[in-house]
């Protein structure tokens, strides 16, 4: 299967994101934790030239936790600054602010010898479509986020979301693509449900995951749904259709319906925690 998926907005937003990158100090990127190179977009490297750079490993809840380190491990080597997240839950955000002052220390020393004080971090948060984004602003800014505009510490319009007196964050995320030179990328987005449902072939998309689940981890097959965890994947989507009860009148595996709710399971975590894409070393 190859996925294409090019918005013919595409272009206009990345202009807007880059006049917005020039307004920060610092850029939040988010990713996806299950496929953390696939769910970037490498352009933001160039817009974000000599920011400071966070990475958000986000869903990290339904990664693989070994692999997580190893890949946090890996943007630490890179020169990023890393934090494994889960964006829905409050309680995370002190290391996030924590890492902020990290990645920003150097401005915080570079204001300093220049005489100014206090001023605060200007940041904004960049990511792919349904990586977290807004789910990460409201938590972070928490009551601060309801754009009323007359809340102490909010503007109206696309403006800045005062946090505390250490950091403001612009209210509008920007938006990335994500890039589908490597149709293997396009199949790692579309198995986390980066991507519009209604435009994949889900049996062709399932097949992708069983395979990866035969390799990987195949007790997960076995357990589950009493699959197959080695041979023909068409097979093991049968046995899955079964397992889930998708069987058509006359007794036939209804694969199109097992495929759906077998990806279900795999995005709400129910296989486990699990990356698709092995950390790099
Ligand atoms: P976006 O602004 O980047 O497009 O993403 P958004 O915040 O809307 O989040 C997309 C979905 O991902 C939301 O689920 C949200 O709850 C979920 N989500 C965000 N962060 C995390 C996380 O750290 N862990 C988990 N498990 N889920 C997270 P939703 O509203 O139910 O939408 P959908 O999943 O039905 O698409």
């Amino acid at each position: 299967m190859d996925v294409q998926w090019y918005p013919g907005h595409m272009t206009k937003a990345k202009r807007n994101m880059q006049e917005d990158c020039r307004l920060v100090d610092l850029i939040i990127e988010l990713v996806d934790a299950r496929v953390p190179l696939s769910s970037r977009n490498p352009d933001i490297d160039r817009l974000g030239q000599g920011k400071a750079r966070l990475i958000l490993m986000n869903k990290s809840d339904l990664a693989d936790p070994d692999q997580s380190a190893a890949w946090k491990a890996w943007f630490e080597a890179k020169g990023y600054y890393a934090v494994l997240l889960d964006a829905r839950a409050k309680n995370s955000m002190k290391t996030v602010h924590a890492k902020i002052e990290e990645a920003c220390s150097k401005k915080r020393e570079r204001d300093r010898s220049r005489g100014i004080l206090n001023r605060p971090v200007r940041a904004m948060v960049v990511g792919i479509p349904n990586v977290g984004k807004s789910t990460f602003i409201n938590t972070f800014a928490g009551r601060a986020a309801a754009k009323t505009g007359n809340r102490p510490g909010v503007t109206k319009g696309n403006q800045w979301i005062r946090l505390n007196k250490n950091v403001e964050l612009l209210d509008t995320p920007g938006i990335l693509w994500p890039k589908f030179e490597d149709p293997q990328v396009g199949l790692r987005l579309a198995a986390i449900g980066s991507i519009n449902d209604n435009i994949l072939d889900l049996t062709e998309l399932c097949g992708f995951v069983t395979a990866f689940l035969q390799r990987e981890k195949p007790q997960v097959l076995k357990e589950r749904y009493k699959a197959d965890p080695e041979g023909d994947v068409w097979k093991t989507l049968e046995q899955i259709a079964i397992a889930r009860g998708c069987v058509g009148k006359g007794g036939e595996p209804d694969r199109e319906k097992a495929a759906r709710l077998f990806l279900d399971d795999f995005r709400d975590g129910r296989l486990g925690r699990i990356t698709l894409e092995e950390a790099k070393t």
